[in-house]
């Protein structure tokens, strides 16, 4: 078991938990796009820790593309309004995506997201989102891959930071107060 991070209180979701979780969603969609062509579409910058797992337990051809978009508000909160900071790469009219995103908060940027991708006439659109806060979610989405559903706690790891640190932890966890002053 990996050393637990001086910074975080307490572990919500196990490294293993999540590799569990990660290979049940790439077995799904792997069989729900045997026939098909799949282009991943990763949601940056928090989305590149499961994007590479996922990727691995995906085992029909598959194309990844990502996004990087920013939502103005404060370090732990989102706003709604959302920038692209790096569009995609390739068209995706006529393509079955699948959007790939760490959390779903408030659900106002995959919210932003759906409708702007939706504009650009893919064939099919779907959600992968690993976590979700059922409790404070503000938009109703229709998450197709689901993983985890989590308290309304702020929490790291896993791709998911606190001013872009702790992305890199294998595990999702919250922090203890003391990690917020320094
Ligand atoms: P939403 O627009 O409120 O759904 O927020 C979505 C984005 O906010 C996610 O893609 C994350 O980057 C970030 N976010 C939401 N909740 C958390 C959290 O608990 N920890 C770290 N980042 C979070
Ligand atoms: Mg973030």
């Amino acid at each position: 078991m990996t050393e637990v991070n001086p910074d975080v209180e307490s572990v919500v979701l196990t490294e293993d938990e999540i590799q569990v979780k990660v290979a049940e969603l790439g077995k799904r969609i792997s069989e729900d796009y045997r026939d098909a062509d799949l282009l991943l579409v990763g949601v940056l910058k928090g989305a590149f820790v499961l994007m590479a797992d996922l990727s691995r337990a995906i085992t029909v051809p598959a194309e990844f593309d990502f996004m990087a978009v920013s939502s103005y508000g404060s370090s732990t909160r989102t706003s709604g309004v959302v920038r692209i900071l790096k569009d995609l790469d390739l068209d995706i009219g006529g393509r079955n995506v699948v959007i790939v995103e760490d959390i779903v908060d408030s659900g106002l940027t995959l919210s932003y997201l759906l409708s702007n991708l939706r504009g650009r006439g893919p064939r099919s659109l779907e959600i992968c989102a690993l976590m979700t806060k059922p409790d404070v979610q503000e938009v109703a989405l229709d998450i197709r891959y689901h993983g985890f559903a989590m308290p309304p706690q702020f929490v790291v790891g896993y791709g998911l930071d606190y001013l872009q640190r702790y992305r890199n932890l294998p595990y999702v966890g919250t922090l203890k107060p003391h990690a917020y002053e320094e």
